[in-house]
């Protein structure tokens, strides 16, 4: 699947330009963490590389294939959880495997005990709280043993424990081995989690580069304001 080309990714809905000129690699390890105000097309991005969403212009391959291979798990912001048990819900995402019913229910009652869930396996998903919810989509997700793991801002509405947890865990499925590229608005969590950032404003990639040198050194103007709190909302198209 590595790497994943993205190049000159344009998307524009209605003719508003929400990306444009887009060009990313991604390889093959590591932690990718995407920051941008809001309405930057964040999570436009990461539904494109999960082949969701069609761009109107530019290509993705993953490896030369311009098919996305299986593979790629996404956790969404809200993660849609069914009215059924926290067991249920974790193995959902085993249905297309034909795993044997022994096989999915031992990979998933594993992945569950890796989050920290399992005594809660036969507890409605819908009694969970909002951090257990987050970890239990983390855990679909991770028993597919997917390639590529795309997250859309995972902790965005957890207290400070419940993301300390919730890093734990992405840090473990990167130890696994699964590629993973996440958005967050927490730059603290950006800093402490992830190999290199992807600065994306305007519908652009203003700048990417290994996290300890984006925080250190930005590169770009709107790199320092955004670090600073100071990135005005939107920037005009017209810069
Ligand atoms: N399918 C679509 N059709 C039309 N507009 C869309 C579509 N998907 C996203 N947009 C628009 O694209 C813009 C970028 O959206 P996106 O959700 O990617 O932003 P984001 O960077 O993830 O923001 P946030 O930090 O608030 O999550 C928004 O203005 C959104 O309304
Ligand atoms: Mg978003």
């Amino acid at each position: 699947m590595f790497p994943i080309q993205l190049s000159n990714i344009r998307f524009t809905p209605d003719g508003r330009t929400v990306l444009t000129g887009v060009d990313l690699d991604i390889d093959a390890e590591g932690i990718t963490v995407i920051i941008g105000p809001n309405g930057a097309g964040k999570t436009v991005l990461l539904r494109i590389m999960a082949g969701l969403q069609t761009p109107h212009d530019g290509a993705i391959n993953w490896n030369g294939d311009d098919n996305p291979a299986t593979g790629i798990a996404m956790v969404f912001q809200h993660p849609v959880l069914l009215r059924s048990s926290v067991f249920h819900n974790a193995g959902l995402g085993l249905k297309p495997f034909g795993l044997s019913r022994a096989e999915a229910k031992r990979r998933t009652l594993q992945t569950l005990e890796r989050v920290g869930l399992a005594h809660r396996a036969e507890d409605s998903a819908r009694l969970l709280s909002g951090g257990e919810r987050q970890r239990l989509a983390l855990a679909r997700a991770w028993a597919m043993r997917p390639q590529l793991l795309l997250l859309d801002e995972p902790t965005a509405a957890l207290d400070p424990s419940a993301t300390d947890v919730v890093e734990g865990i992405v840090r473990e499925i990167r130890t696994d081995g699964t590629r993973i590229v996440m958005t967050t608005h927490n730059l603290g969590q950006a800093m402490r989690i992830s190999d290199d950032i992807v600065f994306l404003a305007n519908g652009r990639v203003i700048e990417r580069a290994p996290t300890s040198r984006f925080f250190a050194r930005p590169q770009s103007n709107e790199a320092k304001l955004f670090i600073q709190g100071e990135l005005p909302w939107r920037i005009s198209f017209d810069n």
